[in-house]
């Protein structure tokens, strides 16, 4: 990995603990203004101190994040659907060179196995992998899980490992039972979505359980972002990722930060 590649990727993965907070706030790209990010400035900037990187489109990051700010970006690139359409249909929608212009630290795509544009999606992953290396600017695949899929540990496996073989430099997929075998089987670093809201503790423990199974850390959104009190959560969920607190730390300073 060269010297460039490197140094983003620890933009994001901080070296102290190998760790990653992630905040994602993508979600407009095929949802439009889901709830808690009607207005994603307002939504964005009280988080910015306690994310160490944001995940976004460049819509997003360039109306509603500061320039001057200096939190790493790692810019969502594929999309071209909506909730109307084919989720599984996704295409680039941002160039290397726009993302470059952007000064990101990566950058990141969907793919849909196992769905009809499983072929599209992957040479589309492998695509950016070629551009984005020549660039040393490192590759998240995001696991996309089509809503006939099992969201399981069989499933996550064979997802996380193609995004490998093809050379995503990190993969982002959901916590699964048997979520050790999905790491044991990938061999590049793997955070995980938190997926829909659930209660605060709920999405504690997910996150607990997926550190002490071997994720490197979280891509959260939707449960930190319409949390009742989202810095309070996001407090919470670094006290697990970067402090190795218990769930129950964790729920404690949500409770008193809020
Ligand atoms: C949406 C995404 C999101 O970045 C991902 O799902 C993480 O967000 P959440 O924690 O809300 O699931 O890729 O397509």
């Amino acid at each position: 990995m060269d010297w460039g590649l490197k140094n983003r990727l620890s933009r994001i993965i901080k070296p102290d603990t190998g760790r990653t907070v992630m905040l994602a706030v993508d979600h407009g790209y095929f949802l439009g203004p889901t709830s808690g990010l009607e207005v994603p400035r307002k939504t964005i900037e009280p988080l910015i101190p306690y994310a160490d990187s944001l995940m976004l489109t460049r819509g997003v990051l360039r109306t509603s994040v500061p320039a001057e700010s200096s939190i790493p970006i790692v810019l969502r690139v594929s999309g071209g659907t909506s909730i109307l359409g084919t989720l599984s249909n996704e295409g680039i929608t941002t160039s290397i060179k726009e993302a470059l212009r952007l000064n990101v630290s990566g950058v990141a795509l969907s793919i849909f196995v196992g769905s009809p544009h499983e072929k599209e999606t992957l040479l589309g992953l492998s695509n950016l992998i070629n551009e984005a290396e020549e660039y040393g600017i490192p590759v998240l695949a995001v696991t996309a899980v089509g809503k006939d899929m099992a969201r399981d540990a069989r499933y996550l496996s064979l997802c996380c490992r193609i995004a490998a073989e093809l050379g995503a430099h990190f993969v982002k997929t959901y916590y699964c039972e048997e979520f050790e075998k999905v790491i044991e089987t990938c061999p590049v670093p793997v955070v995980i979505a938190g997926g829909k809201k659930t209660p605060e503790l709920d999405a504690l423990k997910l996150a607990y359980n997926a550190i002490n199974k071997g994720a490197v850390g979280v891509d959260m959104g939707r449960n930190i972002f319409q949390s009742e009190a989202p810095v309070a959560m996001i407090k919470a969920v670094r006290a697990i990722v970067h402090k190795g607190k218990s769930v129950e730390e964790a729920y404690e300073i949500f409770n008193k930060e809020k």
